[in-house]
């Protein structure tokens, strides 16, 4: 079993989440209220090491009414910090390898952080899900990037739904809302089906998709 995941995120005009130079504040307030509702729906909202390394974001519900989901971060490599934002109220769960001694995973330990190890050498996304699924109860996910993990997760098939919110800006180069090999285009393609357009802040579009293929069943 897996749960079912929405990823989340904002992005220019040509698809960038942040430029060349790391600057990444797109959202306009209507968009800020639409991430923390969709924050609020979900169990746990999980982001990819550079965006907690980059952002130290706390991924907490704050602009809408509503409790404060799970917080978690895919880093095999334990770059980030126990000290990260994410981790300072109950709820933080590190997703990693298997195999780091026990002396690098207390300090996580010691501040209540969930551990969930999957895989060796890097994450193994589809075992991770199940067990966020398994041993944490989670049902849904919010994956708030970056582009890494964004399509790292696609690829695996764990995807249901992408929202992203284009706004009015073009950088021209930088971090793309899906990152890395990617798909080839001829067999092989990320498919989605619109189901919702909504103009926010009179010049902001969010975009809500469904994703057809790749997707693993939920009951995997
Ligand atoms: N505008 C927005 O809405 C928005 C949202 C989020 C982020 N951002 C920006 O995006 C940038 C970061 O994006 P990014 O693409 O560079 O990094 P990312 O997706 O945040 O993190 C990628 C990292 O996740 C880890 N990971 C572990 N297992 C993985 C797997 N199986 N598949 C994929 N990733 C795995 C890898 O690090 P390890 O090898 O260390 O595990 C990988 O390097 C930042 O500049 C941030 O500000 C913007």
């Amino acid at each position: 079993m897996r749960p079912y995941t929405r990823i989340f995120s904002t992005m220019t005009v040509d698809g960038r989440i942040a430029s060349r130079t790391g600057y990444s504040r797109l959202s306009c307030e209507e968009d800020f209220t639409l991430q923390h509702s969709l924050r609020a729906w979900s169990d746990i909202v999980v982001v990819g090491s550079r965006t907690a390394l980059a952002d130290d974001p706390r991924l907490t519900v704050r602009r809408v009414p509503g409790r404060s989901p799970m917080r978690g971060v895919v880093d095999s490599r334990l770059r980030v910090p126990p000290t990260a934002r994410m981790f300072t109220r109950p709820g933080g769960v590190l997703i990693t390898v298997e195999g780091h001694g026990e002396e690098r995973l207390r300090p996580y330990r010691e501040r209540g952080v969930e551990i969930i190890q999957a895989g060796r050498g890097r994450v193994d996304l589809v075992q991770a899900w199940r067990l966020l699924y398994e041993r944490l109860g989670v049902r849904r996910v919010m994956v708030e990037g970056g582009g890494g993990l964004n399509l790292g997760l696609l690829e695996k098939g764990l995807v249901d739904e992408v929202w992203v919110t284009v706004a009015p800006y073009v950088f021209g180069s930088g971090v793309s809302v899906f990152e890395g090999r990617g798909f080839d285009g001829l067999v092989e393609k990320g498919e989605l089906r619109l189901l919702d357009v909504k103009v926010l802040c009179g010049g902001w579009v969010s975009l809500r998709y469904e994703v057809l293929r790749p997707r693993l069943p939920l009951d995997v």
